[in-house]
């Protein structure tokens, strides 16, 4: 059976010659499929002599063995090549440094905030918030504001749409922290009604506040901190003093001048408006206004019940993105509401 033996070489030199599954399984068709070379030869063994047939068919199929077997090994080496080509593609570099969350930090306003936060706490003054779509009445109305005030016209104030797309009646978006003045008193009288002596009122307001503006010192949301003080014999000198510990304290510097310079608002009388300078270092000198203030109006503590015969005091309303960019030396406010971190990491 010589020729049996040749087969079988054939056979096997022909899988070792392939290399994936497709032309491998093409190889095994042309020995062991339907008229394959082994089947062919079963198929033949009826026209041999029965006597020949026996040992014919032993060999033949002894041949068959030995191509399957060959073909199985074939079949498990190239199930390894892949697999180690796969393993090869998807190595990993296990030295390589792991990709951790990344810390993040706190923006310069709110480092601010928390620091005005914390100097006012020191002297005794709480904490209040306050809704950012506020009521016509506490952002305008209570706060002595007359309806024809330009600040409330379109060109200063963001309204908001009611469901019919017109302008939604008595809402808004604050355009300053007052608002908080006013339903903080109003939340203290009520604590407070059944007293022959109201407790002190010392508070500040730090939110966001919004106008329609917008330039390198001005952003349609900006942040104020508004700041109370309401007693018995509060005063404007109170006032000064309170601001100027306060800024020397913020600035950790006591190299700074205050100066307040007469101004309006229809919420104070006298009101006016706060600037600071440096007196050394790099901004040495330029005038910055960074707050309005004044001694709360007695209409505005009329409308929360607030006995203005009894009880004075003032109010201030500050700016700490303008405080944050004295602070750290930042000459365009919009850096600050860009979201660039190549900027914010600066500061953590
Ligand atoms: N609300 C004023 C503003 O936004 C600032 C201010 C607050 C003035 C309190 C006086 C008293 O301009």
């Amino acid at each position: 059976m010589h020729n049996l033996d040749q087969i079988v070489q054939a056979a096997s030199a022909a899988f070792a010659a392939t290399d994936d599954p497709d032309a491998l399984e093409q190889v095994k068709a042309a020995y062991l499929g339907k008229s394959g070379r082994i089947t062919e030869l079963l198929k033949g063994m009826a026209k041999l002599p029965p006597e020949e047939r026996r040992a014919a068919g032993a060999a033949i199929n002894r041949a068959k063995d030995a191509v399957e077997s060959a073909l199985n090994l074939r079949r498990e080496a190239i199930r390894e090549m892949a697999l180690a080509a796969r393993l090869a593609e998807e190595a990993l570099d296990v030295t390589l440094p792991g990709r951790g969350p990344s810390r993040g930090g706190l923006h310069p306003v709110t480092r601010t905030l928390e620091r005005i936060e914390a100097l006012f706490r020191s002297i005794g003054f709480e904490v209040a918030d306050g809704p950012e779509i506020e009521a016509e009445f506490q952002n305008f109305t209570a706060l002595n504001t007359p309806e024809d005030h330009p600040a409330r016209s379109m060109h200063d104030t963001f309204y908001l749409q009611d469901e019919s797309g017109g302008v939604a009646e008595g809402v808004l978006l604050r355009t300053h922290t007052s608002p908080i003045q006013v339903r903080y008193m109003q939340a203290h009288v009520a604590r407070h009604s059944g007293l022959a002596t109201m407790p002190e009122i010392r508070v500040i307001a730090p939110g966001r506040v919004y106008r329609v503006d917008s330039d390198a010192t001005h952003s349609p949301m900006f942040h104020q901190v508004e700041g109370l003080w309401i007693g018995e014999n509060v005063s404007f000198a109170d006032l000064k003093g309170v601001i100027g510990d306060f800024l020397r304290r913020f600035f950790e510097s006591g190299d700074l001048q205050v100066r307040f310079r007469p101004s309006f608002f229809p919420f104070t009388e006298p009101s006016a408006e706060i600037d600071m300078a440096f007196m050394s270092g790099a901004l040495k000198g330029r005038w910055l206004e960074i707050a309005g203030c004044g001694m709360v109006h007695p209409n505005v503590l009329r409308h929360v019940h607030i006995d203005p015969e009894k009880y004075t005091g003032f109010a201030f309303g500050m700016g700490p993105d303008r405080l944050t960019m004295l602070r750290y030396g930042v000459n365009d406010l919009r850096l600050f509401f860009d979201g660039d971190l190549r900027f914010l990491r600066q500061f953590v």
